[in-house]
C-alpha cells in the first residue's frame, strides 16, 4: 500500500502528522523509532523572542474536548535552533516549523532565521495570533492580511509553505483562496474554535483570559464541514485537523477532501495516537483493496449538488 504523499517537493512517508502545540518540539515523549513512523512533526508555534504565554488557569476539560489559552508560550526561534533542531535533524520524518507572530515583519524574521539552518523541511504559519499593529485582532480573520503574510513569506522561501486557517470566520474558503492566490503550497484547517467556561461557584470564567480555544472530538463535525468547504474551493492540498482520535476519524477527513491530517488533542491522552492512526489507515487500505491512500482523498459520495454554504437554507 502506498501511504506517502507530497506537498510541493517535500515527500511525507504517510498522511498523519502531529499538530502544533500538542507535541512540544518533538523531543519529549516518544523514542525515535516511533517518531519515524509519523508523516511529520509540527512544532509548537515559534515566535522571534521567547514567550511565557498567558497566566493560569489556561486549560480546562469540556465535554468531549478541552479549552486552552496557552497564549503561544514558546522558547523562541533562536533556542529552538540551538537546542531542539539537533535532535529533530536525526529523525527520518518531515519537520515543519509552525510560526506565530504579532507583526508581519516578525513572521518574516522568524522565517529568515530558519532559512539559514538545515533540518526544517517546511513552514506552517499560524495566523490565529493577535495582530499588535492592527489593534489586537487576529490576522487570520482578515483576508487581506492572510494574503499579505503569505505573499511576504513566499518571497523569502522555497520550502513548502502551509497556511493554517482559523474556523472563527464566516467563510473559511475565502481565506484558503487568499492563501492559494498568494503562493501557499497547502492550507491546514482547523485551528481551535473560540469557546469559554464558567465556574458558577465563583461566578468567574474558568480561563484567566475568559475565552480560549476549543479542541478535541467536540469540534470534529465542525472541522469536517470546514475542510469539505475548503477542499472544494482550492486546488492546493488541504490538511485536515480537528478532533481526530482514531484512524476512522482520519479517514473521514481524507474522504471529504483532506490530503493529510494532523492529530492534536489526542496526543494528551496517548502520545502514540498519531502512529496508531497512521497504522490504522494502512490497515484500512489493505482490507479494502486500496493500493494508494491517495485514492481516498475526496472520494466522498455526496448526493447533493448544493454548495456547502447553502445547505442550511
Ligand atoms: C494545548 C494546545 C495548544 C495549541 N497550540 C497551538 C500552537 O501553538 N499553534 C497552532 O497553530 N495551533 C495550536 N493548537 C491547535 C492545534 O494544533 C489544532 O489545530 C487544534 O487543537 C484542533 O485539533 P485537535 O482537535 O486534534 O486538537 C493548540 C491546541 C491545543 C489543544
Amino acid at each position: 500500500v502506498k501511504t506517502s504523499f507530497a506537498i510541493g517537493t517535500l515527500e511525507f512517508k504517510n498522511r498523519v502528522l502531529v499538530a502544533s502545540g500538542t507535541f512540544g518540539y518533538g523531543d519529549e515523549s516518544l523514542a525515535p523509532e516511533l517518531l519515524n513512523e509519523l508523516g511529520g512533526i509540527i512544532t509548537k508555534s515559534l515566535s522571534m523572542k521567547p514567550r511565557d504565554g498567558n497566566p493560569p488557569t489556561r486549560i480546562v476539560e469540556t465535554p468531549s474536548g478541552m479549552l486552552n489559552s496557552i497564549g503561544l508560550a514558546n522558547i523562541g526561534v533562536m533556542k529552538f535552533v540551538a537546542s531542539k533542531l539537533p535532535f529533530l535533524r536525526t529523525l527520518d520524518t518531515a519537520i515543519i516549523a509552525n510560526i506565530a507572530a504579532s507583526t508581519i515583519d516578525e513572521y518574516c524574521h522568524v522565517v529568515d532565521v530558519l532559512e539559514e539552518v538545515d533540518g526544517v523541511d517546511g513552514y506552517e504559519i499560524n495566523v490565529s495570533c493577535p495582530n499588535v499593529k492592527e489593534g489586537g485582532l487576529s490576522f487570520g480573520t482578515n483576508c487581506g492580511m492572510v494574503e499579505e503574510i503569505t505573499r511576504r513569506i513566499r518571497q523569502r522561501t522555497h520550502r513548502p509553505l502551509i497556511i493554517k486557517l482559523t474556523p472563527n470566520v464566516t467563510h473559511i474558503s475565502d481565506f484558503a483562496k487568499a492563501a492559494e492566490d498568494a503562493g501557499a503550497d497547502a492550507v491546514s484547517a482547523i485551528n481551535t474554535l473560540i469557546g469559554m467556561a464558567v465556574d458558577v461557584k465563583t461566578r468567574k470564567p474558568v480561563l484567566a483570559t475568559v475565552t480560549g480555544g476549543l479542541s478535541g472530538p467536540a469540534i470534529k463535525p465542525v472541522a469536517l464541514a470546514k475542510v469539505y468547504e475548503v477542499a472544494r474551493a482550492v486546488k492546493i492540498p488541504v490538511i485536515g485537523i480537528g478532533g481526530i482520535m482514531t484512524a476512522r476519524d482520519a479517514l473521514e477527513f481524507l474522504m471529504v477532501g483532506a490530503s493529510a491530517v494532523q492529530v492534536g488533542t489526542a496526543n494528551f491522552i496517548d502520545p502514540e495516537s498519531g502512529i496508531t492512526i497512521a497504522r490504522g489507515i494502512r490497515t484500512f487500505c489493505e482490507e479494502n483493496g486500496c493500493d494508494d491512500a491517495g485514492s481516498l482523498v475526496g472520494c466522498l459520495d455526496a448526493k447533493t449538488g448544493l454548495s456547502v454554504l447553502d445547505t442550511w437554507l
